[in-house]
């Protein structure tokens, strides 16, 4: 069991807040912003009236693939018949008017995500083989893309971003954290991007390196006998992680109770993918537990005196991109450190630890994992003791916790589909599949084959960009936005599970040492 330690002194005495650090409630609860107005609750009543309609004429398109690709782009280059479908009314900037294009077109979406067996790499092959297995395919408000070319141009390039997530605009500002990192575009050296992403490096991941060298006496402290069986335990793992994360970030070991609130980004961050259409259909359920739990994050940080950090941050910022109050900063950095650094920690964990015991992860394209010379737990321990961050970069190629990523494109663009041709206008979202790229045929030889010792190994997106040859700088350079926790991340994982299996020569994850460690 977990003991109780805090290194606050006393963690029940509310600091004393400055007015300008300001309340996170107010932030959370501000005017809604960019609402389409097909999510005007007076659509939702409507479609709560029509239901009926929508579900009978959507359930056919899981058998008729033309007719899937009619309600997202038109069944043909007629303009008449592309208004009349989602690609229609996000051209027209989704009017009331044409709210039945959305219901037709998402619910055939759900419908194929059902029938994929709730897995997301499985749902995006069958919309792309849908589309005719091309390089493009439409879903939600714009197009997706897969090749590992393709991937890489966007990468290593300017990524006009927009407040949007799993290519739909983003539920701002009581789902997401209006102006998070991910959302801003990284234009150049004076972007706000740039700065945030800069003060970022600066402040909490500065003296990360420093931290992620005690991790394994912290963990040793409160994970007494460490076993495979209670890594099992999702919550266990969730729980170790979370507290991981929170030490390297912030050099404060949580409690159980403080614990748990990190943890709940895994369950809430889930719901993010649904857009405010079908939040409201849901009645907020989830806006609103994804509210609370920003405040409760934001609380830790009061709680635990860590309001400097983000002052100093905000300091550093140019008067153009200072948040007021603070404490909006603070969100977004939270929201940031959560949804990508807590999620993605653990599942990665956990994708590891069943890979281990060689099982495919729940939400896996089971059926493309190939455990190739490792049939035995056994066999897998070995390969992992032979070299842990090989062993995690391979796992997490197949099944990386971060599935794609939304851009826009950032000129106009014809794009062939569905063996018809789409004129689509800079600015249209775009979305990038990072699990399909890793499994680009032309790049990794025998994608689906589970290899450690794999030539390519390094080529692999799941953290935002390929691995440099000689130094993390190389990394940034030439993948300007690749993951500043990709590091972080390996040492979490690999100092678990050197515990869960015992090993006794922990592998080096960072290519150099010195510094801050997502710093050019
Ligand atoms: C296995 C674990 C992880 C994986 C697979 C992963 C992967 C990714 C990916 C794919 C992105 C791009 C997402 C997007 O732009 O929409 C990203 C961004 C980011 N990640 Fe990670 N991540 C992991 C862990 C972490 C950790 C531990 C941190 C903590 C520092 C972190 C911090 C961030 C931040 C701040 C960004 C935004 C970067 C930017 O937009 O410039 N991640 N990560």
């Amino acid at each position: 069991m977990m003991t109780d330690r805090l290194e606050v002194e006393d963690s029940t005495t509310p600091l004393k807040q400055d007015s300008s650090w300001g309340s996170i409630s107010e932030v959370v609860n501000a005017p809604l912003i960019d609402v389409a107005q097909d999510e005007w609750w007076i659509s939702i009543v409507f479609f709560y009236l029509t239901m009926l309609l929508w579900i009978v004429s959507t359930l056919p398109a899981l058998c008729c693939t033309c007719l899937f690709c009619a309600y997202l782009i038109g069944s043909s280059d007629c303009g008449c018949s592309i208004m009349f479908s989602v690609l229609g009314s996000v051209q027209r900037g989704r009017p009331l008017w044409l709210a039945p294009n959305i219901y037709r077109g998402w619910l055939s979406i759900l419908w194929a995500f059902i029938l994929n067996g709730a897995t997301r790499l499985r749902l995006f092959k069958w919309e792309w083989q849908a589309f005719g297995g091309g390089e493009y395919w439409y879903h939600g408000e714009g197009v997706w893309c897969w090749s590992y070319a393709r991937v890489q141009k966007i990468l290593q390039g300017v990524q006009e971003r927009k407040s949007a997530f799993g290519c739909v605009r983003a539920s701002i500002p009581d789902m997401f954290a209006t102006n998070n990192l991910v959302f801003l575009p990284n234009t150049g050296p004076e972007s706000e991007w740039k700065y945030i992403r800069w003060a970022l490096h600066q402040t909490i991941l500065a003296d990360a390196e420093k931290r992620l060298t005690q991790l394994k006496t912290k963990l040793s402290e409160n994970w007494l006998k460490p076993s495979m069986n209670q890594l099992n335990d999702d919550t266990f793992l969730q729980g170790l992680v979370a507290k991981s994360c929170f030490w390297i970030y912030f050099n404060v070991w949580l409690d159980d109770v403080d614990t748990e609130i990190v943890a709940r980004w895994n369950t809430a961050a889930k719901m993010c993918i649904f857009p405010r259409l079908v939040q409201r259909i849901a009645f907020n359920l989830f806006i609103n537990r994804m509210k609370t739990l920003r405040e409760e994050t934001v609380g830790l940080i009061e709680k635990h005196g860590l309001q400097k950090l983000f002052y100093d941050m905000n300091n550093s910022l140019p008067a153009q991109y200072k948040r007021t109050p603070v404490v909006k900063l603070c969100d977004e950095i939270m929201f940031v450190l959560c949804f990508a650094g807590v999620n993605g920690a653990t599942a990665g964990a956990s994708s590891c630890r069943d890979f281990l015991q060689c099982k495919k992860p729940a939400e896996s394209d089971k059926d493309n994992i190939d455990f190739g010379n490792y049939p035995t737990p056994a066999d897998m321990e070995a390969a992992y003791k032979k070299n842990s961050i090989r062993y995690i970069k391979e796992a997490l190629r197949l099944d990386p916790p971060v599935t794609s990523a939304t851009t826009s494109l950032a000129t106009d663009e014809t794009i062939s589909l569905a063996g018809s041709s789409r004129f689509l206008e800079k600015g249209t979202l775009n979305q990038y599949v990072l699990s399909m790229s890793n499994r680009d045929p032309k790049e990794f030889a025998t994608p689906s084959l589970f290899n450690p010792d794999r030539q390519d190994l390094d080529k692999n997106f799941t953290w935002n960009g390929a691995f440099g040859v000689q130094s993390r700088a190389e990394d940034e350079q030439n993948y300007p936005r690749i993951c500043p926790g990709r590091y972080i991340a390996l040492d979490i994982i690999s100092t678990i599970l050197d515990m869960a299996v015992g090993n006794t020569s922990p592998e080096q994850s960072v290519p150099e040492t010195g510094g801050c460690l997502g710093c050019p």
